[in-house]
């Protein structure tokens, strides 16, 4: 039995397709408010309860051999990155009969960015996965591919781009299909046991590409609008008189947006001889999911 976490997120979903085509038994954990029924279709056993509460993660955690961690932070990197992960750890230790444990983390998570609780509660999980016994797999993406579908379909609206922050920042954007792949593999192939690896798509693009892709695929010309980083500045420190919570997870999303995260060409032939499989370009996913 698979245990996934995230199971409605962008590669949770996909993991749980891949895992329900090859048969496999997958509890999908989920909320009571989230949208499963693709999942419960598929023949995915559906778990229902929340990440925050330690007594749902340890019934979760009955009678499985593979645990995927792939939950977002819905904003609370403490209780959800952090407790959460540490949580279904422990439990994979307590029950004696986990054989593999694969942890979404993400690019940089090494860096030391203080100011970004997201990378330092995906350092400290990683840290304590790496010492915990336990075999594991940690995939290190940058930025998914499916997040930019939602903008895609905006920018076919309307031609517009909002790129905050340095255009020529360079970025190796995953195909999340190809992700959901290699988490799933991750559990058999033997060269990815117990290894960190950074996961980027096959070409090293800067943010500036983006609406250019968007504007090939649709034929339509871009109007990019690019604010400067100081602005998210001034954001945060109003943000600082209301809600000091809010202005912490901002603090992630400045460092996404002031940083590169890119692969090298080295890191990038090693995943594909790791899974054997050529990773697909960013236009290319993109171009599978908008209809054109
Ligand atoms: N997005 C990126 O570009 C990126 C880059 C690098 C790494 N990552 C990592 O990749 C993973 C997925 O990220 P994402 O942004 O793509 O996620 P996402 O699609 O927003 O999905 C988040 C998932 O977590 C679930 N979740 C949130 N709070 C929960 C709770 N209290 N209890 C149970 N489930 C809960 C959500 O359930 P609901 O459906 O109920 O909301 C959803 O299934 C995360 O670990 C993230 O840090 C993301």
């Amino acid at each position: 039995m698979y245990l996934v976490t995230g199971a409605t997120g962008g590669i949770g979903r996909r993991v749980v397709r891949l895992l329900r085509e090859k048969e496999m038994q997958v509890r999908a954990f989920v909320r009571l408010t989230s949208r499963y029924s693709e999942l419960e279709h598929r023949g995915a056993k559906i778990f229902i309860g929340d990440l925050r509460q330690e007594k749902d993660i340890q019934k979760a955690c009955q009678n499985v051999q593979y645990i995927i961690s792939t939950h977002g932070s819905d904003g609370d990197a403490l209780s959800l990155d952090y407790r959460a992960n540490i949580e279904l750890i422990d439990q994979a230790k307590s029950t004696g009969v986990v054989e593999h444990f694969v942890l979404i983390s993400v690019l940089g998570a090494d860096r030391g960015y203080e100011d970004a609780p997201v990378f330092q509660a995906k350092r400290a999980v990683e840290q304590y996965l790496t010492a915990s016994g336990l075999n594991y797999t940690i995939l290190r993406p940058s930025g998914l591919a499916s997040n930019l579908l939602p903008l895609a379909e905006r920018f076919r609206e309307t031609g517009f781009y909002l790129l905050i922050g340095d255009p020529k920042n360079r970025t190796s954007i995953v195909s999340t299909d190809d992700l959901a792949r290699m988490v799933v593999d991750s559990v058999t192939v033997k060269a990815a046991h117990n290894q960190i690896l950074p996961v980027g798509g096959p070409e090293i693009l800067l943010r500036e590409d983006i609406p250019r892709i968007f504007s090939r695929i649709f034929n339509k010309e871009p109007t990019v609008i690019n604010p400067p980083l100081f602005v998210i500045d001034g954001l945060r420190s109003a943000l600082l008189l209301f809600n000091p919570q809010g202005q912490k997870a901002n603090g992630t999303f400045r460092t996404l947006l002031a940083n590169e995260f890119f692969c090298t060409k080295e890191e990038i032939a090693n995943l594909e001889g790791i899974f054997n499989f050529k990773l697909e370009t960013l236009e290319n996913f993109l171009r599978k999911y908008l209809a054109v």
